[in-house]
C-alpha cells in the first residue's frame, strides 16, 4: 500500500506525476474517487495507463489504496488532498490525457455553493493541464449543479462537448458503477452526464 500512496505536494510545487510511477504513460485523474470502484476497473482495463485517484476524505482514501494494493494494480497512484489545489496548483500545463469527475459534493444550500468544485476558475485550470484533444467527463445527480456545470465548462470554447456514451470512459459507459451512481440509481434519482474533449488550438 506505500507504493499506490503519495504524498501531499507542497502548495505551489508544481510536480511531475510521472515520477510516481516505474514507467511512463498518459496520465489520467479522478476526483473523489471515494472508494476506487471506478479507478480500479479502469486501471485494469487500461494498464498502460498511469492513473491518479485524489479523495479527501481519509476513510474513503484509505479504502481505496487498500483496494488497489489487495488486487496488485500497479498503475495507480491515490492522493489524499484537496483536489482543488492539487489541479490548480500541483499539475503541470499538459500533464492529463483524462480526467474524470463522478458526484462531486454538490452542496445544494444556497449559501454553501461556493465551495462547489467546477467553477470557473476550476474550468480554466483544466484547461492548462489537460492535452489537446483530452477527455473531460462529469457525472451527477444533482440537477442545480449539472445545470451550472455545463454553463461553466460549455461557455469555455477550449472544450467541445462528445457524446458520453462514446467518450471512452467505460466499456459499458452506461454502467460507471461508481459507488454513489449504484446507490442514486437503487433511489431512482436521475443522472445527469457531460463528456468534453479539449479542441486543438
Ligand atoms: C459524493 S462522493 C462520490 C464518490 C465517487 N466518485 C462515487 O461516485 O462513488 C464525493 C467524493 O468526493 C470527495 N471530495 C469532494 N470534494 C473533494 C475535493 N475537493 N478534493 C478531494 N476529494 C473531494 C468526497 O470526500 C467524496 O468521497
Amino acid at each position: 500500500m506505500n507504493d499506490i500512496i503519495v504524498d501531499e505536494p507542497a502548495p505551489d510545487d508544481r510536480i511531475d506525476p510521472l515520477k510516481w510511477f516505474d514507467s511512463p504513460g498518459p496520465v489520467e485523474l479522478e476526483i473523489g474517487c471515494g472508494k476506487g470502484g471506478f479507478l480500479l476497473r479502469r486501471a485494469q482495463q487500461h494498464p498502460e495507463r498511469r492513473l491518479i485517484g485524489i479523495e479527501w476524505a481519509n476513510k474513503y482514501h484509505k479504502f481505496a489504496a487498500d483496494r488497489m494494493a489487495r488486487w496488485g494494480i500497479a498503475n495507480v497512484r491515490t492522493i489524499r488532498m484537496d483536489a482543488d489545489q492539487f489541479v490548480q496548483r500541483n499539475l503541470p500545463d499538459l500533464s492529463l490525457t483524462s480526467l474524470f469527475v463522478f458526484h462531486p459534493d454538490p452542496w445544494p444550500k444556497k449559501r454553501h455553493r461556493k465551495r462547489r468544485l467546477i467553477q470557473t476558475p476550476f474550468v480554466e485550470s483544466v484547461d492548462r493541464v489537460l492535452i489537446a484533444g483530452g477527455l473531460w467527463a462529469i457525472q451527477t445527480d444533482h440537477q442545480d449543479y449539472f445545470e451550472q456545470i455545463q454553463e461553466v465548462v460549455l461557455q469555455s470554447p477550449v472544450f467541445q462537448e462528445i457524446p458520453f456514451d462514446q467518450a471512452d470512459v467505460c466499456e459499458d459507459s452506461d454502467r460507471l458503477e461508481t459507488n454513489f451512481e449504484v446507490k442514486y440509481r437503487r433511489e431512482g434519482r436521475p443522472i445527469y452526464r457531460l463528456a468534453v474533449r479539449k479542441r486543438n488550438p
